[in-house]
């Protein structure tokens, strides 16, 4: 009797490590299998809101053209502007959106950018070198060189050409960028279109 109480001892403490064991097995095996799930389902994450978070582009500065382009000489010049657009789940790239004049005062660095689409009913304005002017072919608006109406009172455009911002920072080192905006038709006031 007083020989089995070591062995009882023994045999419950090789018990306990293997207890011990068979836990941290468990465990590891728990946090392996959550590492292993959780990868699939963060990139399952990131493709699904990946075409979300692209559907930005084409909003903000887009690059048009280089300043070189556009000679200070008072010449409105037509340029068309494209960028990538996410559609769902598709991407396509230097998609037209729609296009800007843009024009340079005899001697100054200072850029002016219109969008090209006559607020009247969305044609695409021409720029007239002989006259300096901006004509419309579709109802016959006339504009100034700085998009201003000719005849506000009988124009059919309700506004003037609808002006951009061109970012200075990058036409200092040459680079045409414009935060390109579409606005809405027939309406006296600058709308922007969602
Ligand atoms: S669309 Fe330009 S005048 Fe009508």
């Amino acid at each position: 009797m007083a020989d089995s109480t070591p062995d009882v001892a023994e045999h419950s403490e090789e018990s306990s490590d293997e207890d011990r064991r068979g836990f941290v097995t468990r465990l590891l095996a728990v946090v392996c299998g959550g590492i292993a799930g959780a990868v699939p389902f963060l990139s399952g994450l990131v493709v699904i809101l990946d075409p979300l978070r692209r559907r930005a582009d084409g909003q903000g500065f887009l690059r048009v053209t280089t300043l070189d382009s556009v000679p200070d000489d008072g010449i409105a010049r037509y340029f068309p502007v494209v960028t990538d657009r996410t559609d769902a789940w598709n991407r396509y790239l230097d998609e037209p959106i729609g296009a800007v004049f843009l024009r340079r005062e005899p001697g100054s660095s200072e850029l002016e950018c219109l969008n090209a689409i006559c607020p009247h009913a969305g044609c695409f304005v021409d720029f007239n070198i002989a006259a300096k002017q901006f004509q419309c072919p579709c109802h016959d608006s006339n504009f100034e060189s700085t998009g201003k109406r000719l005849n506000p009172d009988s124009c059919p455009s309700p506004r003037d050409l609808d002006t951009l911002e061109v970012d200075p920072e990058r036409l200092k080192a040459g680079e045409v960028f414009v935060n390109f905006k579409n606005f809405l038709t027939a309406t006296p006031e600058k709308v922007e279109k969602e």
